[in-house]
């Protein structure tokens, strides 16, 4: 009997459609990350030409939430074009439909936690990175959350720091 070529085996015509379904319904539905943003933001060459965390996350240090940038501050330097990017072109097509740029936030936790940067960076003494890692060298943005959003995250830190655990610190 003569064998049939790989890609005439009906095994392998088997194997193939039940790994794109695989692939679907695990690889991309299931995880569930975060869409993908309106555009191909760069963390690493900001941070490379002197710009500081809280330059675009202004609440990142003394306010409850970081928050992401408005269009205005991009603006500030995005008026005329500093690189050929495409990307970079997005900026100026949503201030000219005269939209801010939807950013879609990955990292965060349930409404039922309550969780505040000014306590653990102005008031706690922590870095940016303790929590996030090393945005600096992102040349794209995460899809996943970059963070601590499980309550294990939290405790762990908690007590090493030796910060009361108490459930109604955070859920209140
Ligand atoms: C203080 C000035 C400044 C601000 C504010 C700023 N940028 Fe930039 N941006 C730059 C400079 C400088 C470069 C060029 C970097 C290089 O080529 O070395 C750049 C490059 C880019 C590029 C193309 C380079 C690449 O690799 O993707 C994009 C896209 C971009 N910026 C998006 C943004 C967005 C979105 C915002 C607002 C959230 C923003 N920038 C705010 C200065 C700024
Ligand atoms: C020029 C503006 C700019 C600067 C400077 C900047 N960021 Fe961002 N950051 C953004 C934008 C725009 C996004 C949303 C797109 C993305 O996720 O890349 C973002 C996303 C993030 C997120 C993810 C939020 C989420 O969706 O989970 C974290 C965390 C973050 N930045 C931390 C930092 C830290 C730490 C620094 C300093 C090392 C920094 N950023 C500097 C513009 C900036
Ligand atoms: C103790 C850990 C911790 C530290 C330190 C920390 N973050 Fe966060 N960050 C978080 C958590 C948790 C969230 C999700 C918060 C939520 O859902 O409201 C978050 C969310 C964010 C987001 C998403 C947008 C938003 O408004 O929440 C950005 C951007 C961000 N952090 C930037 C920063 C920057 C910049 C610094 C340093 C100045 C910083 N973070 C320091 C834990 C931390
Ligand atoms: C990297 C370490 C670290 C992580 C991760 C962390 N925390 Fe904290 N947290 C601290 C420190 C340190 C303090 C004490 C700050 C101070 O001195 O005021 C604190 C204080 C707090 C407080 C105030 C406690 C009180 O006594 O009232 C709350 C609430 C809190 N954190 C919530 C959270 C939540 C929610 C998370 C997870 C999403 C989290 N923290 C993750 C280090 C951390
Ligand atoms: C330092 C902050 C912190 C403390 C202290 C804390 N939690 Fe949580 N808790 C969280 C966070 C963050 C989440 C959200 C986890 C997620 O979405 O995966 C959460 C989620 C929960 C949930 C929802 C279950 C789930 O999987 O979403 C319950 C129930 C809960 N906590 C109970 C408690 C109890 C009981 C205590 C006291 C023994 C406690 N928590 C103490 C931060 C905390």
């Amino acid at each position: 009997m003569e064998l049939a070529p790989p890609w005439k085996a009906p095994w392998f015509l088997g194997f193939g459609f039940f790994f794109a379904v695989g692939w679907f319904l695990f690889g991309w539905v299931w995880p569930a990350p975060s869409p993908r943003q309106p555009l191909r933001y760069n963390h690493a060459v900001h941070i490379a030409n002197g710009m500081g965390c809280v330059d675009c996350h202004a609440g990142g240090r003394d306010q409850e939430r970081a928050t992401l940038p408005g269009l205005d501050t991009c603006l500030m330097c995005h008026q005329e074009a500093v690189t050929e990017s495409s990307e970079e072109e997005k900026i100026r097509a949503f201030a000219a439909a005269g939209r801010e740029i939807p950013w879609a936030q990955a990292t965060r936790v349930p409404r039922h936690v309550y969780f505040s940067h000014r306590r653990h960076v102005a008031l706690g003494g922590l870095e940016c990175v303790d929590c996030h890692g090393a945005m600096e060298t992102r040349t794209e943005p995460p899809r996943y959350p970059v963070g601590p959003t499980t309550m294990d995250a939290c405790l762990d830190c908690h007590e090493q720091r030796k910060v009361d655990n108490d459930c109604n610190r955070c859920h209140r």
